[in-house]
């Protein structure tokens, strides 16, 4: 599933007039205005206003004890995320049934595995900012994150064993493992410049991909949809995790933190090398002794001077647009793989999600 036989645009767009936008927002599906498509998701997730209150109201009741470990999965849960992964549970689950007491259990459980998933990867990647506001290991500290992030975890597993879905309780399990396996990959790849793409590839599809890939299979599952649409749609998951990690990935160096609610530069500090650099640095020599530079000095903030460097460098080589571009592809694919669910509301807010993904700032 790496890679895909993709004609990635390697146009030199010169003579452009200046686009104030962020650069997310200038590459998206080809003939949609991504203005337009966020406009369109918004509107998704306002007439999805009250699956979205039962989300918040499951995980509000999550975490209640004093310990700094219920304090810090608390902090990261009231904090606002974007709920993407619980909104397209519920989406598969229209798609069938509805969203069902189940469903809405399975929805609460994926946001869940996301949140600790954050606590965790705060600790690692020594984040400061998530959604806009300090992180937990800023406040309690690193051993309190973690903890919490465990916790959130054993919540998830329990709610989705109270759906009696024994099949999902095998899906979600297994998605856990494919998920710690790749940030332990991601971790001892980490620091060393030459990535090759196919290690890029199994890292993303195991931390981000996968646990879409759960919310659309176990949504549709829940629902009641049967195994061949369950299958189309958990496909769906999968392309679109993998356009959303390359987006996140650019907005690592070329987003806005007031947007993005977390800082610049993470991922290039933490010496990760994300898909916009593996294509700046097989195409720029002079990245090679910056990235290494860095690399040699893991944790240590990155100076202003470099940072610019490697934004230029980035910018002079496509890389950003050529990864908005791969990111398109798999965006492409994951409406492709709809074709198999029946038309109905649901599906075509389905393909709003993969296309706005592409067009995101946040
Ligand atoms: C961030 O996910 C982690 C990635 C997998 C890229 P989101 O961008 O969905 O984060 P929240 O939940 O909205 O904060
Ligand atoms: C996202 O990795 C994958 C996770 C499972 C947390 P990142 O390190 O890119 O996530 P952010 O950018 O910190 O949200
Ligand atoms: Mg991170
Ligand atoms: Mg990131």
């Amino acid at each position: 599933m790496s890679t895909l036989p993709l004609p990635v645009e390697h146009a030199r767009r010169v003579d452009l007039p200046v686009d104030p936008r962020p650069a997310p927002l200038r590459s998206t599906a080809a003939g949609q205005d991504p203005l337009e498509l966020i406009d369109k998701l918004e509107v998704i997730r306002q007439e999805m206003a009250d699956d979205i209150a039962v989300i918040e109201s499951l995980l509000t009741g999550i975490a209640h004890g004093r310990s700094v470990a219920h304090q810090s999965a608390r902090h990261l849960l009231a904090a606002e995320g974007k709920r993407l992964r619980p909104m397209c549970v519920a989406l598969a689950s229209r798609i069938g049934t509805g969203f069902g007491e189940n469903a809405r259990k399975v929805a609460a459980a994926v946001e869940l595995v996301h949140n600790a998933t954050l606590l965790h990867d705060d600790v690692v990647d020594l984040g400061e900012l998530r959604r806009g506001t300090p992180t937990a290991r800023m406040i309690w500290g690193n051993a309190a994150s973690i903890y919490g992030g465990d916790l959130l975890l054993v919540e998830a597993l329990e709610l989705i064993r109270e759906t009696g879905l024994v099949d999902l309780i095998d899906h979600v399990l297994s998605v856990i493992r494919q998920m710690v396996v790749a940030e332990a990959l991601q971790l001892g790849r980490r620091g060393k410049v030459d990535a090759d793409e196919a290690t890029y590839f199994a890292v993303i599809e195991g931390k981000t991909a996968a646990l879409f890939r759960a919310a659309l299979f176990s949504g549709a599952r829940a629902g009641g949809v049967d195994e061949q649409v369950a299958r189309a749609l958990e496909a769906y998951g999968q392309d679109l995790g993998l356009a959303f990690q390359i987006v996140d990935d650019v907005l690592d160096i070329a987003g806005d933190p007031a947007v993005t609610g977390k800082a610049l530069f993470t991922d290039l500090r933490e010496g990760k090398m994300t898909y916009p650099l593996l294509l700046a640095l097989a195409r720029d020599p002079a990245l090679r002794p910056l990235l290494e530079g860095i690399a040699a000095n893991l944790d240590a903030p990155v100076d202003t001077e470099t940072a610019r460097a490697v934004q230029r460098s980035v910018q002079q080589t496509h890389a950003v647009e050529d990864s908005l571009a791969r990111a398109r592809a798999y965006a492409e694919s994951a409406v492709a793989r709809l074709d198999a669910v029946p038309a109905c509301w649901a599906k075509e807010a389905l393909e709003t999600v993969a296309w706005a993904s592409l067009a995101r700032s946040k």
